[in-house]
């Protein structure tokens, strides 16, 4: 392949080093970035012919090139030269092939600092899009299982010890809340990367006479920057968006964990579809639950690339410094991890099969309804202090007899409080247990129900 001369080539007498050109290319990866690169290319080009900076004839010439350009790499047909340093200099070294020296105009009052987090930018605020619309899909999963689990109930843990037992709407519902946040976290972070800064050149800005609110509105950004050297150097949008994904990725991955817990043969509450799960290539009996367990992992990879981004940053000095061309790999990372486990995870949840019968069981054992016993009590009008104390003996009972509460008889009861009476058994039951916490935020299934009005009521068209 023939050795591209180097479009700031000027200055130098040699050649670039071979293994100096192959270190310091970004090319193989930022690739990605070329349809954001030609649009802000396109739009900067516009404004430079508004403004009268370049002539309308070139302006046309320079953005039928990027057009054809552009035609070329979606059809896969453009011969990307590896000696070029990146996306921005692949495609303008395409661009003077095609259309001649005109296509030098180009990058009058433009630098590839402002270039990259225009690009940067533009990339970013699309995949934010998606990623929003594949939660809003994982998020319309967690709460059409739900409608479908009403009546299911699931024991509660804390410090995975049997505790209350809940419904297991509420429990997806709870998943459903983690989302949501993420979903606003996302939204915000979107409001700082819609920001313009093509004008800021290198790092003090252009003498030429440009229209920077002109380029923001032909490209849709509500807002420009407003200090060509924070525009050049932060990358604080990207650091920020890797913590929001990290967030996100940390929620899946929990409730993976449990997917993962509750699918083994002790628990057996659920069963995650065929289509979801790989086998063994040793133990023929074997379903393993790989797509969760992979979900689990790859959360360490997005924390990986949040360490990058704000360790790529912290030592920085103002303003560019190559050492920025780092921060896309870590980004890029991030993105494929989490729109892919995004969208698997939405589709494993939907077709997640739970064993009623088998949860019930379990929520029904393990003492879950001690408190809704102390809480009774309460209502007879014991200190809740000693209601405790009194439930708790009532539970060493019972394990020392090695039975549970509601097969003891009433004189047994009677032991540990005189004033029992039949009643008491009523409040044991886990049906009871739920439907007693009918408050905003509670399992009882009214409640959840009413929460579940509300979230398909805000859910935008
Ligand atoms: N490929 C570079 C990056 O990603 C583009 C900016 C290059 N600027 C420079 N002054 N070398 O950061």
């Amino acid at each position: 392949m023939t050795r591209q001369k180097k479009p700031w080539g000027g200055r130098f007498s040699e050649p670039t080093d071979q293994r100096v050109e192959e270190f310091t290319s970004s090319l193989h990866f930022d690739k990605r970035l070329y349809p954001y690169d030609i649009e802000g290319s396109i739009a900067h080009c516009r404004m430079l012919a508004a403004q009268g900076i370049i002539s309308p004839s070139d302006a046309e010439k320079i953005i039928s090139g990027l057009q054809d350009i552009l035609k070329s790499m979606e059809d896969g047909e453009f011969s990307y030269y590896s000696d070029l340093e990146d996306i921005h200099m692949a495609i303008e070294k395409s661009l003077i092939d095609r259309i001649g020296e005109v296509g030098g105009k180009l990058h009058t009052a433009r630098s590839r600092n402002d270039q990259i987090s225009l690009d940067m930018r533009l990339y970013l605020r699309d995949e934010v899009k998606n990623i929003l619309d594949l939660l809003a899909g994982l998020q319309a999963s967690l709460v059409n299982v739900a409608k479908r689990e009403i009546d299911t109930i699931l024991p509660g843990y804390t410090h995975l010890q049997k505790a209350q037992p809940v419904l297991l709407a509420h429990y997806l519902l709870a998943y459903w809340e983690m989302l949501d946040r993420d979903v606003n976290r996302l939204k915000e972070c979107r409001e700082r990367v819609n920001v313009m800064p093509l004008g800021s050149a290198a790092l003090a800005g252009t003498g030429f006479p440009i229209n920077r609110e002109y380029v923001a509105e032909l490209l849709g950004f509500p807002e420009i920057s407003r200090n060509s050297m924070d525009a050049v150097s932060d990358r604080d949008f990207v650091a920020e968006f890797i913590f929001d994904t990290s967030l996100l990725m940390m929620h899946m991955s929990r409730f993976c964990e449990d997917l993962v817990i509750w699918s083994g043969g002790e628990f057996g509450f659920v069963d995650i579809s065929d289509a979801f799960t790989t086998g063994s290539s040793i133990m023929p009996q074997k379903k393993n639950p790989d797509v969760a367990e992979l979900i689990r992992g790859k959360t360490g990879r997005v924390y990986g690339d949040l360490m990058a981004i704000l360790t790529l940053m912290k030592g920085l000095p103002m303003t560019y410094n190559r050492d920025l061309q780092e921060d896309k790999e870590p980004l890029f990372d991030a993105i494929d991890t989490v729109t892919t486990c995004l969208a698997v995870l939405s589709d494993m949840t939907g077709n997640l099969k739970f064993n009623r019968y088998r949860m019930l069981e379990s929520a029904a054992g393990g003492f879950s309804t001690a408190t809704d016993v102390a809480d009774y009590l309460v209502m007879k009008g014991i200190p809740f202090r000693e209601a405790h104390g009194i439930v708790g003996r009532l539970v060493g009972y019972c394990i020392e007899k090695q039975k549970d509460m509601q097969s003891l008889n009433i004189e047994e009861i009677r032991l540990f409080w005189k004033g029992a009476d039949d009643d008491i058994y009523t409040c044991m039951s886990v049906d009871s247990s739920i439907s007693a916490r009918n408050i905003v935020g509670g399992t009882a299934r009214e409640s959840v129900l009413r929460r579940i009005k509300e979230i398909e009521f805000n859910k935008p068209a």
